[in-house]
């Protein structure tokens, strides 16, 4: 987490602006936290009752922020890094948050495998890791159908924690406001401890060792991450040895954790949307990152609308279908100033298009001169329904994407800025193949994802070492 004190640090520094951007421009001088209601909102539950759930959005307008205005400036900063090649994301978490898997050890560790993947990453490529959770507030799911079948019973869908609930019975689907209420406050805990946790010493990199969960250590990739620990603990004692007051180096004992999501229900967002009393932006302090879906990015819809006038650091996925026309009127809309850090595009093409669709949209991106950070989703355009019937990837393919993105950019000469995953902490069988070679047959056995299949942390340590071997070219 980034210093509380940064609620009341100075105006965004003159290195995330590009020259000539004003500062705290809003995109179109009609913006306002609710302009997103005049255009068309896909995705949007049908509440059940109009006025409940006005006084819920009343409610939450007035509860404090989750996030401090300063505190997105500073993930622009560090992302502003990441656009001009000198550093490298990692966003990563949940699909779906849950309510009933809501306990201290499963967000740390969650965080423990992050801090693991992150420490591959920078030990094994030298690059400094930008970290954003997908976590503290990523409730709420859009569906490409409005119905699924269960055991040939039709439901509505389940959208999320924050709307409705996934067990398969009818009225647990109907969207009901308290839960709205109900993410902000688990949001609201789980920033706390992630704050504790990454300020209060578990983050420090003495800990590194302790972060190997034992079903992770016992692995190949467990004792290969343990020999980077290894070699950590030496290069610190190497350091105290020659004098270097350990102590004193606030980068050795804490990390930057930044929470994200995707925003999607507008209402909720629009409540937690404050103007900065330091430079007078609006922010929407419910993350210090938000991005808008692949279902939800039409150009005069309301999430882009929305998006537009915040003044957080921004996503959009990128699937296989974009175009470049497209691609550069969404560049515009949200980024109109150029500001490096600003924008990420995170692209989900599927491991078959990858290299066929991105080089173009690199190429025709920064032709224009778009400071983009370009992040990679090797998830979402992999999902398949196994024999068994479950949601799934498979770890090659997931491996097989992340190739064809690193080449596209080696081709293109831009920079891969990053990479966006789906994991727990847990040990569950929900991809298949990596470390244990997962099968079909044992999807079942410990699958309790509410949304999309993640990958399980001995996956998700393997991922990062083979992401190292990329970054290293
Ligand atoms: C997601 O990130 O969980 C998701 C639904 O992604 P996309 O919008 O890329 O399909
Ligand atoms: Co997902």
């Amino acid at each position: 987490m980034p210093s509380p004190r940064s609620s009341h640090d100075s105006p965004m520094p003159e290195s995330v602006r590009a020259p000539g951007a004003p500062a705290g421009s809003t995109p179109h001088a009609s913006w306002s936290p609710d302009s997103w209601k005049a255009r068309p909102a896909l995705q949007q539950p049908e509440w059940p009752d109009e006025a409940a759930l006005d006084r819920v959005l009343k409610q939450l307008s007035g509860l404090p922020p989750l996030v401090f205005a300063g505190e997105a400036r500073r993930l622009t900063g560090a992302l502003a890094q990441a656009a001009a090649g000198r550093a490298f994301v990692l966003q990563a978490g949940d699909c779906s948050e849950s309510f009933s898997e809501f306990s201290a050890d499963a967000i740390r560790d969650k965080l423990r495998v992050i801090l693991q993947m992150a420490v591959v990453l920078t030990y094994g490529a030298g690059v400094p890791v930008v970290k954003i959770g997908r976590i503290a507030g990523q409730f709420a799911k859009p569906r490409s159908s409005p119905t699924e079948t269960v055991e040939g019973i039709e439901l509505p869908a389940f959208r999320g924690h924050m709307v409705n609930d996934d067990i398969p019975v009818a009225d647990a689907r109907v969207p009901d406001p308290g839960r709205l209420i109900a993410a902000y406050h688990q949001s609201a805990s789980t920033l706390n401890l992630l704050r504790a946790f990454t300020k209060g010493g578990f983050a420090d990199l003495s800990q590194a060792h302790a972060w190997n969960q034992q079903f992770v250590a016992s692995s190949a990739e467990g004792q290969r991450y343990e020999r980077i620990a290894g070699e950590i603990d030496r290069a610190l004692r190497f350091m105290a040895a020659c004098g270097i007051d350990l102590a004193v180096e606030e980068a050795l004992h804490q990390v930057d954790f930044f929470t994200s999501h995707e925003a999607l229900i507008l209402g909720y967002e629009q409540a937690l949307t404050r103007q900065d009393s330091l430079t007078g932006d609006f922010y929407d302090c419910s993350a210090h990152m938000l991005w808008v879906g692949e279902r939800t990015r039409q150009l005069d819809g309301a999430h882009i609308e929305f998006l537009s006038g915040i003044h957080n650091p921004v996503g959009c996925k990128v699937g296989p279908g974009a175009d470049l026309a497209e691609l550069e009127c969404i560049c515009e809309r949200l980024n109109p100033g150029r500001v490096p850090g600003r924008l990420t595009l995170i692209t989900r093409m599927g491991a078959p298009a990858v290299r066929d669709r991105l080089p173009p949209l690199l190429e025709g991106l920064t032709r224009k001169g778009h400071p983009v950070v370009w992040v990679c989703d090797p998830m979402h355009a992999n999902t398949f329904l196994s024999e068994t019937g479950h949601k799934t990837r498979r770890f090659d393919d997931i491996v097989d994407e992340l190739r064809g993105f690193f080449e596209a950019h080696r081709e293109v000469g831009t920079w891969p800025g990053g990479v966006h995953v789906e994991l727990t902490g847990d040990d569950v069988t929900e991809c298949l193949g990596g470390f244990g070679d997962i099968a079909e047959d044992q999807l079942h056995e410990r699958y309790t994802t509410t949304c999309d299949p993640r990958l399980n942390a001995r996956q998700a340590i393997d991922l990062a070492f083979r992401v190292a071997e990329l970054l290293r070219g």
